[in-house]
């Protein structure tokens, strides 16, 4: 094994919550990130804290509770993010300050448009480098770990690329984060770009390269790869590759290619590969991306063969067709099944296997909804207590809490919903409607009693084990007057139910994000 090491800096929390539609709250958040410590992230990307209230909130919390992990915050080459930043994570153990800014002329030349930056090109491109020098000895007040991205490194013009990463070596960074921003890159390509940096920058030895990719092409893993074994020694990736458009790097991809490929790269990384199932399904639950079953590492099938050929091969001999022990990754061979004489205690058991670490309070919401479920299952699954814990952590402030349902539907009737719901300061709201399908007329009933009409953007139900009493998950987005896009979810054995759930889940998000307007001075990166 080498005992050269590859840093990994979990974005999950930044980049991969930047994914469309999906917004975890901070208790979520906080969940995720123990389970990112326990699975070993070198740094951990927690949020971008001047974007809203709730990320500076995020980021703040986490860099309280989280032991392990250095604590990363987000922020561009401007002076009030880098303070959000250094004050989000003064509470930190360890803490990192990761700011930059464009350096392809596609992005200085649109994002530095004003003329205050300069006329041509060519002063944007001096001022730029003004501006990165100012934002890392702003940074370096904080901490003394400060990561400098040099954003759509992947088209930059390379010459203009090495000027900017001197003087920002010169100026206190002690990381360098090349992102292929818009995944234009190819493996090759990317790989002499690595190598190159390490060749022409002249104080390359004072920092650390990392390698930032995204998938457009789906060469995010491909490209991080060529990075590693040209040079670099952090690699910057999310669970399941969530993230942006077409996402990041998946960290259990790329760890995994790391380890089952020492021969090739000869580098290591301290992660605890154990964790990677769990860390997966957490991931995947609490943001409601579902992990396609031939993903690679993590996916369903990842370790499931077939064929009769495969089967008997692999029965004879497990190297024949697999080249990792699915327990390597922490993939289980048999599912737990509870019931419901399973107690508490088992039940807390179970759920602390699974990677969540609940307070008495949750642990006993949880347990009542365990109950219900068990009784009408008689067998309860791993996925179906992920679902059921999804619901107890994802829990934002209740504006609206659903008491009472009834649906009636049929041939030949006009499908019905009544709805009692309690509101937070206790008032009941009540209405009956009609609509077209039952799920229909329990969310006109729901608008009607709730008076709140957001569009809904995208339905979907899916089981979550097998069998006619398994447990559904439902999903909605809504997107209110601004546009803003908010998910919900609920979990019932019967779908109605939890159709309902997700669709006030999502109300409730929208009601929670009322007071989280504070207007920002241009948040996107
Ligand atoms: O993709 C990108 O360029 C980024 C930077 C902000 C690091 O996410
Ligand atoms: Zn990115």
């Amino acid at each position: 094994m080498s005992s050269e090491k590859v840093m990994v800096f979990d974005t999950t929390l930044r980049d991969g919550e930047q994914a469309a539609g999906s917004r975890l709250g901070v208790r979520e958040k906080l969940e995720v990130a123990r389970q990112l410590a326990r699975l070993g992230v070198d740094v951990l990307e927690a949020g971008f804290p001047i974007s809203s209230p709730k990320d500076f909130e995020a980021v703040e919390l986490i860099a309280k509770e989280i032991q392990g992990p250095i604590i990363c915050g987000l922020s561009r080459a401007v002076i009030a993010d880098i303070d959000a930043c250094g004050k989000a994570l003064a509470k930190a153990k360890r803490s990192r300050i990761h700011t930059g800014l464009g350096v392809s002329d596609i992005h200085i030349a649109g994002k530095f448009a004003d003329d205050k930056y300069g006329k041509t090109l060519g002063e944007k491109k001096v001022k730029a480098i003004e501006m990165a020098i100012t934002a890392v000895k702003h940074a370096r007040q904080y901490t003394d770990d400060v990561e400098f991205y040099t954003e759509d490194s992947g088209r930059a013009e390379p010459g203009y690329l090495y000027e900017v990463l001197e003087a920002v070596i010169d100026a206190g960074a002690t990381v360098l984060n090349i992102p292929d921003t818009t995944g234009y890159a190819i493996p090759y390509e990317f790989g002499k770009l690595i190598k190159q940096i390490g060749k022409k920058v002249p104080n390359i030895d004072k920092a650390t390269i990392s390698v930032h990719c995204h998938d457009d092409l789906g060469m995010a893993v491909a490209n991080s790869l060529a990075g590693v074994r040209n040079g670099a020694r952090q690699v910057e990736c999310t669970i399941n590759g969530i993230g942006e458009r077409a996402g990041n790097a998946a960290m259990e991809e790329v760890v995994m290619a790391i380890r089952t490929r020492q021969d090739f790269f000869d580098v290591d990384t301290n992660i605890n590969a154990v964790e990677f199932c769990r860390t997966s399904r957490m991931v995947s639950d609490l943001l409601g991306f579902i992990v396609p079953p031939n993903k690679a590492v993590v996916g369903g099938n990842a370790f499931a063969h077939s064929s009769g050929i495969h089967v008997d091969g692999v029965l004879k001999k497990r190297e024949t067709y697999e080249i990792m022990k699915p327990e390597d990754v922490g993939a289980q061979k048999t599912k737990v099944v509870l019931t419901a004489r399973t107690g508490r205690h088992g039940l807390r058991h179970r759920l602390e296997e699974m990677g969540y670490s609940l307070s008495a309070e949750e642990l006993d919401h949880v347990y009542e909804s365990f109950l219900v479920v068990a009784d009408k299952k008689k067998e309860v699954f791993d996925e179906d207590l992920a679902a059921l814990i999804g619901d107890e952590v994802r829990m934002v402030n209740e504006a609206y809490h659903l008491e009472y349902m009834s649906v009636t539907s049929g041939t030949g009737t006009l499908p019905t919903g009544a709805v009692k719901i309690r509101t937070e300061d206790g008032q009941t709201l009540q209405a009956a409607a009609c609509g077209d399908g039952p799920v229909d007329a329990a969310y006109e009933a729901i608008r009607q009693a709730t008076g709140q009409s957001p569009k809904l953007d995208h339905y979907s139900i899916r089981s979550i084990t097998g069998g006619t009493e398994a447990m559904g998950e439902a999903t909605v987005r809504i997107e209110n007057e601004a546009g803003r896009v908010f998910i919900g979810r609920g979990v019932s054995t019967d779908i109605i139910e939890a159709s309902a759930k997700a669709y006030i889940d999502a109300i409730n998000r929208m009601a929670a994000a009322q007071g989280d307007n504070t207007p920002l001075e241009n948040p996107k990166l």
